[in-house]
């Protein structure tokens, strides 16, 4: 569904990822892991299209997507949770829901409030002032509001207290089950990821070194040599 074919990506002349193929399945739950500035931010920004320099391409559902369009990218049903808590924070939790919609009815806040109760709660509260997984909440109800077929999460665990952090991997794993919406998650917390994926990808130095089972990782001794 999702499929890097030789991306080799960088930043004013400098290279970060080098190479990188891999597919994704429809269906699937993949965790991106990786030291800080593996390339793991820069791999999701080229599946939006959101980086300037690329060669090789990154094609959805057996289209190319198109660098430098991200909102005709996302459009096709990529949903992207960024780095942070991106949310409106002098909104409501209800506008920042409703204007994350796009064209779609309102009454898609509903099912949001279904999905996290704790929104329905907080509905009418100034999203500056939730607790930061609460507004990490917000974001991914703000990324399903348009019904993506495929949810990008860049690091939603940082940040968030442990039980927390239990919450949100619960609620992606209801997404990804209940719905069948595809998952790729970049995560630091990886024995709170690999609880809920089923392949894990290894960035090291902007290049894939692992690729396989999150069973197999698991059972690394040396799991940390990996990265
Ligand atoms: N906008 C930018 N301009 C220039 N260099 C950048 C830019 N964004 C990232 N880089 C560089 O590219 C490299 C990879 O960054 P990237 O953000 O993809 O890493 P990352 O794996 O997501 O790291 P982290 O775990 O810290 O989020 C780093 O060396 C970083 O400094
Ligand atoms: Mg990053």
């Amino acid at each position: 569904m999702l499929s890097y074919k030789g991306i080799s990506a960088g930043y004013a002349g400098v290279p970060v990822l080098h190479d990188v193929s891999f597919d994704i399945a429809e269906g699937e739950a993949v965790a991106i892991f990786g030291h800080n500035g593996a390339g793991k931010t820069t791999l999701m920004r080229c599946a939006v299209g959101d980086i300037a320099q690329v060669s090789g391409s990154v094609s959805y559902r057996g289209e190319d997507i198109v660098p430098g369009a991200v909102f005709r990218n996302t459009r096709r049903g990529i949903g992207f949770v960024p780095q942070g808590h991106n949310v409106f924070r002098e909104l409501s939790v209800r506008q920042n829901l409703t204007i994350s919609g796009l064209h779609h009815p309102e009454s898609r806040v509903e099912d949001i409030y279904a999905l996290f109760p704790i929104l329905l709660e907080r509905s009418n509260q100034a999203a500056g002032s939730l607790s930061g997984g609460q507004q990490q909440i917000l974001a991914l109800g703000m990324a399903l509001m348009t019904k993506p077929s495929i949810l990008l999460l860049d690091e939603p665990s940082t940040g968030l207290a442990p039980i927390v952090v239990r919450d949100v991997m619960a609620s992606l794993t209801r997404i990804n089950r209940d719905t069948g919406t595809t998952v790729m998650i970049v995560e630091q917390n990886i024995p709170a990821t690999l609880a809920i994926v089923s392949r894990a990808i290894v960035v090291k130095a902007g290049r894939v070194v692992f690729d396989g089972p999150s069973r197999e990782l698991e059972r690394k001794e040396d799991l940390w040599g990996w990265f």
